[in-house]
């Protein structure tokens, strides 16, 4: 939060922003924010986050897949329900917004219903996503995708870098794989899913607007490349006798950003593991990720087709093997028009009658919640666009912004359904 900010002017944000702060608390370092699934901290942020869905009013439950859900009935039991929420995982070394706003913003959303004893003509529901970034397992999304029936059974065989499995891991956090089918939400069950998410880029800051609606959701592909070549000595090897792994990975990297730096899509190589890792020994091996992103499916896949060319040409001149792993794959998605149309009429209910319409290049549970919902998603000004980085911040009066069109949003769904 920018510290110039008068932040009692806004109390009901405040304590929105105080959550985040006590969440971010909750870290497997000391040093920063790291809270990956399925780990002791995980846990504790779900049992944080049930607190306070009770005192909101839900009834709560951790699911198969450890998403923590609560509900609150409508009108009359058993409706069909809104889905309002965002995840609560974080990658390495996180800022404490990314995801965690749009849950604690939900429990507040459904809080401040509460008091003003509206009943809704659909049941209300918050979800905290256990696993959206993906950082424990390589596969992205995996709490919302058991909520959309996507669960893939060879999920489970996935291992972290300590080699324990997906498998493993539910089961010492006492969840039982064998029924991770019952995290799935039947689509007449749902009303549609809601996410409310900081921008993570700096459009709207640079428009002068707090808040913004999403068109569509970028889709991506998470690839991880490992070239081999010949481990040898560093001194003894002459260059016509080299196969240097680490520059024809080195040649990737730049090649990638060459190719991709004046399209509209982006790529990202953000690991690369160098082997035999030594001073004096030239590289044998390296894995390198590739994270590719663009607003079509088809404009993702034809880029890769032509990177994916290029790899092997330089591969081949430098006479080093490359091997291509596809560690996620997620659909570009596109919001409902009556969600998206309740969500630019929150904005409007908040002070912003033209809001701004923006794509995401960042991934979020609305892309996958899409395949078994109606969404649409919120954008909260960050500043700069700063995220993934422990430099995340949003303004006071922002968020108290976002908490009026979130929930003017519902109520305007309410009043259409
Ligand atoms: C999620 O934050 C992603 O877009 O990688
Ligand atoms: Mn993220
Ligand atoms: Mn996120």
């Amino acid at each position: 939060m920018s510290p110039d900010l008068e932040t009692d002017a806004h109390p009901d944000a405040c304590e929105v922003l105080a959550r985040c702060d006590e969440l971010a608390a909750i870290s497997a370092r000391p040093d920063g924010i790291e809270r990956v699934y399925l780990t002791p901290e995980h846990r504790k942020a779900n049992d944080l986050v049930q607190e306070w869905m009770l005192r909101a009013g839900l009834v709560t439950w951790v699911d198969a897949a450890g998403n923590v859900c609560g509900r609150r009935e409508g009108r009359v039991p058993g409706l069909p329900a809104l889905l309002l929420g965002s995840h609560l995982d974080t990658v390495p070394d996180a800022g404490r917004y990314d995801g965690i706003l749009g849950v604690v913003l939900a429990v507040a959303v459904a809080e401040r219903l509460r008091d003003r004893g509206r009943d809704l003509p659909f049941a209300l529901e918050v979800v905290g996503f256990s696993d959206e970034e993906g950082a424990r397992f390589g596969k992205a999304l995996l709490g919302s995708s058991a909520v959309a029936g996507l669960w893939d059974q060879e999920w489970w065989e996935l291992a972290d870098r300590d080699g324990t499995t997906l498998r493993e891991a539910t089961e010492q956090f006492g969840l039982d794989t064998a029924l991770i089918g019952t995290a799935a939400r039947r689509r007449e069950d749902l009303v549609g899913y809601l996410e409310a998410h900081i921008e993570q880029g700096p459009e709207l800051e640079a428009a002068d607007a707090a808040l913004g609606y999403v068109t569509s959701i970028a889709g991506a592909l998470r690839l991880t490349l490992v070239v081999t070549g010949e481990a040898r000595h560093a001194g003894g090897t002459p260059y016509p006798r080299r196969r240097d792994a680490l520059v024809g990975a080195s040649e990737i990297v730049t090649a990638v950003e060459r190719r991709v730096r004046d399209s509209d899509a982006v790529a990202t190589v953000g690991r690369l593991e160098v082997q035999p890792g030594a001073v004096n020994v030239i590289p044998g091996r390296v894995e390198l990720t590739l994270d590719l992103r663009a607003a079509t499916d088809a404009e993702r896949d034809a880029l890769w087709e032509e990177l994916h060319a290029e790899m092997r040409r330089t591969c081949a001149a430098r006479g080093l093997g490359l091997e291509v792993r596809r560690d996620h794959v997620a659909a570009a998605a596109r919001t409902a028009g009556r969600l998206r149309q309740a969500v630019v009429a929150g904005i409007a209910a908040a002070g912003d009658p033209a809001p701004l319409g923006l794509w995401s290049r960042a991934g979020h549970d609305a892309m996958v919640m899409a395949a078994v919902t109606d969404v649409a998603m919120l954008f909260v000004r960050c500043h700069d666009g700063i995220s993934h980085h422990p430099g995340e911040s949003v303004r006071a009066d922002d968020v108290d912004r976002a908490l009026v069109a979130l929930e003017a949003a519902v109520l305007a769904l309410a009043g259409t359904s």
